[in-house]
This record gives C-alpha cells, sequence and structure tokens, in this order.
C-alpha cells in the first residue's frame, strides 16, 4: 500500500521538516510503500489547473498510485501554507475517495489545530476522507534533539494510531469504491 508523506511547507528553516521525517520513518516501519513529497519542489508563481505543468504530471503519477495521503503543515495565521494550497489545487478528481490523516505543526502550544482544521475542509472539497485521527506537535522546536530524534516516545503510538485507522479507511474506500483509473 503505497502512502506518501506531503511535506506542507516551502519555507527556509521550516521546523515541520523534522516531524515529516518522523512521522516518514514510521510508515516506512510499518511496512507501507512511501515516498515524502516535498511542497518545494512543486512551487508555482501561479495556481494552475490545467494538469498540464510538469508539476502537476509529476504529482499526478504519484497521487494516483497512493491508497491514502498524510499531510504534514505547520500553522501559518491559523491556516496553512500558501504553497501547500498552490501544491493541492494541481490536481482535482485524482484526490477522489483517498482517506488522508493530518499532522499539525506549530511553536506554540496547540500543535497546529486551526491549521489542520483549515485543512481538513480543503480536503473534504477535494472529495477526500480527512480521519479523525490527527496527530499535533504543538512547541516543535522542543520536540527534537541534537541529531533530528523525537525526546517524547509517546509520538510513535500517536502516529502509529493515525497509520492503522488510515490503511484501514484506504482498505475500506478501495473495496466500496473500486478504481477504474
Ligand atoms: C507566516 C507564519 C505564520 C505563522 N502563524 C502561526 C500561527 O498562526 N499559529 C502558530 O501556532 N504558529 C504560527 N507560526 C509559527 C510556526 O508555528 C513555526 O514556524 C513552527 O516552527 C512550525 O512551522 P515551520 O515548519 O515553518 O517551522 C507562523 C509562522 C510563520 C512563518
Amino acid at each position: 500500500m503505497y502512502i506518501p508523506v506531503i511535506l506542507g511547507t516551502a519555507r527556509e528553516g521550516r521546523r515541520s521538516e523534522k516531524v515529516a521525517n518522523f512521522v516518514f520513518d514510521l510508515v516506512k516501519k510499518a511496512g507501507l510503500d512511501t515516498e515524502l513529497v516535498d511542497v518545494r519542489d512543486y512551487r508555482l508563481v501561479a495556481t494552475d489547473n490545467t494538469e498540464e505543468v510538469p508539476q502537476a504530471k509529476k504529482w499526478e503519477e504519484k497521487l494516483l498510485r497512493s491508497e491514502g495521503l498524510i499531510i504534514v503543515s505547520p500553522e501559518y495565521n491559523h491556516t496553512y501554507p500558501g504553497e501547500l494550497k498552490m501544491f493541492l489545487d494541481l490536481l482535482y478528481k485524482q484526490y477522489f475517495k483517498r482517506p488522508v490523516g493530518l499532522v499539525g505543526v506549530s511553536e506554540g502550544p496547540w500543535g497546529g489545530t486551526r491549521g489542520v482544521q483549515a485543512l481538513r475542509l480543503t480536503c473534504l472539497a477535494l472529495g477526500m476522507h480527512p480521519i479523525l485521527e490527527a496527530v499535533y506537535f504543538p512547541l516543535v522546536q522542543d520536540q527534537f534533539d541534537e541529531a533530528g530524534k523525537i525526546k517524547d516516545a509517546s509520538y510513535e503510538k500517536k502516529v502509529n494510531g493515525m497509520l492503522k485507522s488510515l490503511t484501514a479507511q484506504a482498505e475500506a474506500l478501495r473495496s466500496l469504491f473500486p478504481r477504474t483509473a
């Protein structure tokens, strides 16, 4: 089962990268096929919905192969980063009937909950099924040691719980709505 992990900010110095790498390692450890998809590699100067630009073609090839997605995103001004929105808007119907697990990041105490709520609505508009079990990383600046290792072991359990629900929902959706493409 192929479940890519999307890193939702291109900001220089982004702390969400450590979170995305942590989640990505756990997806691999769970025996799933995965890949880190970095919005930095899909940047555009303006929104494009032609599905013709190389960024759209590259993303479509991965998205159509996927059974579900994980999006790791920081909260910027109570929503999620603009480059993540432009990335998601590259495609539309290709997202339909895919479950998505959301991971929020912030340096404040709430872990990006407002960003995740906003992202949840966008995922619904794209025909995806955002799952309940989101994971939040508040105070991200304190969560990793010098070597980039997570300090609080309980996050492994939280991410694995999300993965369990995500893969079960991917299987259920796949059997209810067999893919034609
Ligand atoms: C433009 C911008 C807006 C931000 N807005 C919020 C916010 O609304 N709430 C919040 O908790 N943190 C906010 N932050 C701080 C982020 O929590 C912080 O950058 C954190 O390290 C996670 O994002 P990063 O991956 O960019 O590092 C904001 C940061 C930026 C760059």
